[in-house]
């Protein structure tokens, strides 16, 4: 890494770049993905601009099968896209190498799924505290963060439970807590309540927004959900030839 995109004890915010410009949260410029080699190449998506504010929540919405997920994986490196570029907080992704852009993904982002992914061999308490001891925070502290994000998500009595024990509301608040609570920069959302019925949905969509905006994170949430993009500050459409906002302006 060229410098640490967020110092430790600094003010949390992003240093100025070496230009003196202070960055985005996000800053993608030409992305573009296809499946292939021309000319029998099959393209996904091409000409993504996009540029999200530390602090921002925006939704991406499109159709099944528009490229949503795959745009999101590219933004986390868990992609390759075909050209462009993916800068969080000052660092370009697209840049580093497999092991950098891990370690950056550890440490900066964090990631909400539609199927939840918790381990089920493991306590809801472990499953939160995942991502403190791939940091390896020391225990009373994971103990203490993944309290805190347990009781935020409101789950402060299910800590010792497994989770073939819980319902889908309370694993997708479970994938929420672990998402959280190394408090992530960036977070990822892709369809977080799309195997949950409406009311549980609506009530995991508020405690995302209210949780991101708590930490001062930056969220982009993909969904196909009208109703879940109603809570973003800010809601993208994403057509093969680039993101455009929901006014129908090419946006970027
Ligand atoms: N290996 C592949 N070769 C060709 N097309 C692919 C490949 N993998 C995925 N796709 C296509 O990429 C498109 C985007 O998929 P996806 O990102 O999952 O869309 P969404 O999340 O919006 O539903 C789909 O149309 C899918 O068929
Ligand atoms: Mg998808």
């Amino acid at each position: 890494m060229r410098r640490s995109p967020r110092p430790e004890g600094g003010s949390g915010g992003p240093p100025p770049a070496e230009d003196g410009y202070a960055w985005p949260m996000l800053h993608v410029r030409q992305l573009a993905k296809w499946h292939g080699v021309a000319p029998a190449h099959t393209p996904v998506f091409a000409q993504v601009d996009l540029d999200v504010a530390v602090g921002e929540f925006v939704a991406i919405v499109g159709e099944s099968g528009v490229g949503k997920s795959t745009l999101l994986n590219c933004l986390a490196g868990l992609d390759t896209p075909s050209a462009g570029t993916v800068t969080v907080l000052g660092t370009e992704l697209t840049r580093l190498d497999e092991a950098g852009q891990a370690h950056f993904r550890r440490r900066h982002l964090g990631f909400v799924f539609q199927a939840f992914h918790v381990l089920p061999h493991l306590s809801v308490a472990q499953n939160v505290a995942l991502p403190l001891m791939l940091l390896g925070a020391p225990r009373a502290q994971q103990a203490a963060r993944v309290a805190e994000e347990l009781a935020a998500v409101g789950l402060d009595s299910l800590g010792e439970r497994l989770p073939q024990q819980l319902s889908g509301g309370q694993l997708q608040r479970v994938a929420l807590a672990r998402a959280l609570v190394h408090r992530p920069a960036l977070i990822l959302a892709d369809e977080p309540t799309g195997n949950l019925d409406p009311d549980t949905a609506e009530r995991v969509m508020a405690l995302l927004a209210r949780q991101t905006r708590q930490h001062g994170a930056a969220c982009i949430m993909v969904t196909h959900s009208q109703a879940a993009a109603a809570h973003a500050d800010r809601v993208l459409r994403l057509t093969p030839t680039g993101v455009l906002d929901t006014r129908g302006a090419a946006h970027g």
